[in-house]
């Protein structure tokens, strides 16, 4: 491995595509579930970022996944839009649907090839599979030109089974051949050895271009997807912040920048991303599907470019390169913590959040300042751009108010049961409930359920601080379930933040439950018991 490439290839490859599928891979991770409208926000970000293709949704699994791949294909432009399909008619024809309005899309048609996949799951011969196969990849070809096929856990199928099918998936008509790793198995130097097999041994290899699909069962997809692309892939499929099934996949951000800041090792490899966006894309990816990333997350978590050892402070305000071998503005982490206060204009903090990647609408900017200037009043040393983005991501993603918060009181103690006493506005009415509960936040989240009259169950709860210090803002995310017809139960992340703990769980709770009211599309109104009688003034 290594510089072992004669020039002629190196220059033929050098353009490595960056196939993102954090919208279908990575919302396979537990717990996520993204509405279509916040697939839109990802998938203009991902665009921003200059990926070549989006891997939108998997359009036959459900209506959601369908019309989101289709606003997807309608809106996003720039990259090609991919939908992902089984091979199946059914499930191709619901893919060509789905990407119909793109204005460059692909159908990535796939198949399980391992001998476990294929005698356990799929419970079908290799010459059925084989069929099923060049049966969807020519099916595909109905609606594009541009055709993925992927050999499901490629990396533990039989080698000469392998060949077979592909070279019969290039022979139909696939223009892109995808080897996934689908069980994060395999090795860097095994991995390399299996695409120069396939290089050497797929009929037709040269016409179409070899892609790489690695998870991280054991921590090895980046160095897998690296070694993959020194073997002559020429593609990498990889998710923001490693988001996917089980441990997750391969880092775009992780290999995008192990390609840029070794060129010297890599041949000179470029992609087409804009890797100044990593860290706003990373922190709207966490933050929509609530899935917090790592501190030592390399790349984009907090502690990356933080250096604590009095040694390595000293050497990098001598020369940062001494421990720094990626600049932070090179993936977009804020230069510096700036520090705003209640003085601050409308001006400086409409430039701040520029700064920090964020493009708002007059409206939304007047609604973030506002934030803003409440929180300048609650924190005395000033706000950093963490809280910006804090306050800003969750303005951002306040569904419109159902149930919106009046009031709260809370009692708690080591000698008193927690209780809670809670208003919510709505329609214009004011409805009140006391409840008690093993915490105040439990008890709050009672009396909150009493006045929406919704089952609700909450399946997730987390608190983290902003930033350091007492008057830190809290954020609280939260997963909320609840009944819904026929379809079961759905699941609705809700964000709060504010320097108040038990606010920021008031206001993530019913930003949850707000969205799952909307997504419901009607909701009951709180028993009349409950209505504040207002005083009429003579
Ligand atoms: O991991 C896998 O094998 C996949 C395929 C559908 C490409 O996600
Ligand atoms: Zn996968």
């Amino acid at each position: 491995m290594g510089k072992g490439l004669d020039p002629m290839q190196a220059e033929e490859r050098n353009r490595i595509i960056i196939f993102d599928t954090t919208l279908r891979d990575g919302e396979q991770s537990p717990g996520v579930a993204l509405s279509a409208e916040e697939k839109v926000e990802i998938a203009e970000q991902l665009a921003r970022l200059g990926v070549d293709v989006i891997e939108a949704g998997f359009p036959i699994s459900s209506p959601g996944d369908f019309e989101a791949v289709r606003a997807i294909a309608h809106r996003v432009k720039g990259p090609i839009i991919a939908g992902l399909s089984r091979a199946n008619p059914r499930d191709v024809e619901r893919a060509g649907e789905a990407l119909e309005p793109a204005a460059r899309r692909r159908i990535h048609t796939f198949i399980a090839t391992s001998e476990i996949h294929m005698k356990y799951k799929l419970r079908m011969e290799p010459d059925a599979v084989v069929a099923a196969a060049v049966e969807a990849v020519r099916r595909a070809r109905r609606y594009t030109d541009d055709v993925e096929f992927s050999a499901e856990d490629a990396t533990r199928s039989n080698l000469d089974f392998l060949a077979r099918i592909l070279s019969a998936a290039v022979e139909a008509g696939a223009t892109t051949i995808n080897v996934p790793d689908t069980v994060g198995y395999t090795t860097p130097q095994e991995f390399h050895r299996l695409i120069t097999f396939l290089r050497q041994r797929v009929v037709g290899a040269d016409r179409v271009k070899f892609s790489v699909h690695c998870h991280n069962d054991l921590g090895l997809a980046v160095a897998n997807s690296l070694a993959a692309i020194e073997a002559g892939a020429v593609q990498v499929e990889t998710t923001i912040n490693g988001i996917g099934e089980r441990a997750g996949n391969t880092s775009m951000e992780e290999v995008v920048m192990a390609m840029r800041t070794r060129r010297d090792y890599y041949h000179g490899w470029e992609t087409g991303i804009a890797t100044e966006h990593f860290y706003r894309t990373s922190r709207l990816v966490s933050s929509l599907t609530g899935m917090a990333v790592q501190a030592n997350k390399a790349v984009v978590g907090a502690n990356a470019f933080a250096h604590q050892a009095g040694i390595h402070q000293d050497g990098v305000l001598k020369e940062p390169l001494t421990y720094e071998i990626m600049r932070p503005q090179d993936v977009g982490v804020p230069k510096s913590l700036l520090v705003m206060g209640k003085l601050s204009g409308r001006h400086a903090f409409r430039e701040r959040l520029k700064e920090l990647g964020y493009e708002m609408t007059d409206e939304e900017l007047q609604k973030a300042f506002a934030r803003f200037k409440e929180l300048a009043d609650r924190k005395k040393d000033g706000v950093t751009d963490r809280d910006l983005e804090a306050i800003v991501e969750a303005e951002r993603q306040l569904p419109a108010e159902i149930f919106g918060l009046d009031s709260f009181h809370v009692t708690s103690g080591t000698s008193t049961p927690p209780t809670a006493t809670i208003c919510l506005q709505v329609q214009g009415q004011r409805y009140q409930e006391a409840a008690w509960g093993t915490g105040p936040v439990d008890a709050l989240y009672r009396a909150i359920d009493r006045i929406t009259s919704l089952q609700c169950r909450l399946e997730d709860y987390s608190l983290k601080a902003v930033t350091s210090g007492q008057d830190a803002l809290g954020e609280v995310t939260v997963r909320v379930a609840a009944r819904r017809g026929e379809e079961g139960e759905v699941a609705m992340l809700g964000r709060g933040v504010s320097t108040d703990i038990i606010e920021a769980s008031v206001k993530a709770y019913l930003a949850a439950v707000n969205k799952l009211c909307l997504t419901t599309g009607s909701h009951p109104m709180p028993p009349e018991a409950l209505r504040v009688k207002e005083a009429v003034s003579q």
